[in-house]
């Protein structure tokens, strides 16, 4: 059978950090409040030359370069995003037109933070139908842009960045044995659809708008519903959580993640952890972290790898592959 096999990787992230001690002068908070609620350090903040298009760019192109391919190879660009640079047209056809690339297809996807693990599911089921050969999938945001900056409950969660991957269709066995992207479960209940959203829209209000958040309503369900997808991802597969080599979460929240793998029993040193470092970047904080563990040789190839990742609407969902 056809797998969707990952043949590449890479990311970026803007040229700015900001830290925690630079945000207290922004709004009443202090580093301590924020590395004990949610592990972040530091955050990177687009310029007003960087942009979701760009960053993506930049990371498809690190994709590219780490596969040994060129944009002529690609037929599928998808891209994850909350933050486009315009309503449209999508900002998978700007990095399309910005490659070069004349031929194939390109659309984004919406599921918040759970965007690129809907983007993976999507490019996979694409792949296996026979519609692309090879998908380059890219998580992007440019949360700063729709962020209260006077609201320290949440301007001081979030970050900016991009990480992108390249699905290959290759032959496998058909077991869980093969490389590639083994069973996706994917989930949403928009009854949630106010814990967490936008305050804007070019059909509501017609503006961009700002985030807004409950925090505490978002973790009270956060770990029950990754763990969740998570478990229906290990019953498809017949697989547990010793087998797993790594868990490579979205980044929201420490707590979150410190939560949810001590439910499943995945032990800390097997969950790649990069919420200090980027913030919640969003759809853009799987790829990140899997380009950040992959490159210091942490996941290697034939590893087993979770992800999972839950978010606005709510969206949530979990997807397991072989690296
Ligand atoms: N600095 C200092 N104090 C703050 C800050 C801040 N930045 N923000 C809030 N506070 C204060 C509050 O005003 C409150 O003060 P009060 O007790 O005097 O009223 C106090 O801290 C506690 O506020 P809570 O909201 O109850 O704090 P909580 O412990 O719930 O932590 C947090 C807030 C971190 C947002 C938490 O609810 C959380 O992690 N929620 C999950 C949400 C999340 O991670 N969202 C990311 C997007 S969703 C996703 O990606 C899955």
């Amino acid at each position: 059978m056809i797998r969707s096999v990952v043949r590449g990787f890479g990311a970026a992230l803007p040229k700015r950090v900001m830290t925690n001690q630079e945000l207290e002068s922004v709004v009443d908070t202090t580093d301590e409040w924020i590395v004990q609620r949610t592990g972040i350090r530091q955050r990177y903040i687009a310029s007003d030359d960087e942009t979701t298009a760009s960053l993506g760019e930049q990371a498809a192109r690190a994709a590219l370069a780490n596969a040994g391919l060129t944009p002529d190879d690609i037929d599928l660009v998808l891209v994850a995003t909350s933050t486009p640079d315009n309503t449209f047209p999508a900002t998978a056809v700007n990095i399309q037109n910005r490659l070069g690339m004349t031929h194939g297809y390109a659309f984004d996807m919406q599921a918040v933070c759970t965007g690129f693990v809907y983007a993976v599911a999507t490019a996979d089921m694409h792949i296996r139908g026979g519609m692309a050969k090879r998908a380059l999938v890219i998580g992007a945001e440019t949360f700063s842009r729709i962020l209260d900056w006077k609201d320290r409950t949440t301007c001081v969660l979030f970050g900016d960045g991009a990480g992108a991957i390249i699905l290959e269709a290759q032959e496998g066995e058909g077991t869980i044995a093969d490389r590639g992207v083994l069973t996706s479960h994917l989930r949403s209940d928009g009854a949630h659809k106010d814990k967490l959203y936008v305050d804007g829209g070019p059909s509501s209000t017609g503006t961009v708008g700002h985030l807004r958040m409950e925090g505490r309503e978002v973790f009270k369900h956060a770990v029950g519903m990754i763990t969740d997808v998570i478990e229906a991802a290990f019953t498809a597969t017949g697989t547990t959580a010793d087998d797993l080599d790594w868990l490579v979460p979205h980044q929201a929240n420490r707590r979150i993640i410190d939560g949810s793998a001590k439910k499943l029993g995945i032990p800390t040193e097997k969950v790649v952890v990069t919420v200090d470092l980027h913030g919640n970047t969003s759809a853009a904080s799987i790829p990140l972290a899997l380009s950040v563990a992959a490159s210091d040789g942490r996941i290697k190839k034939g590893d087993l790898v979770m992800l999972e990742a839950m978010g606005g609407g709510f969206t949530w969902g979990a997807l397991l592959l072989r690296w």
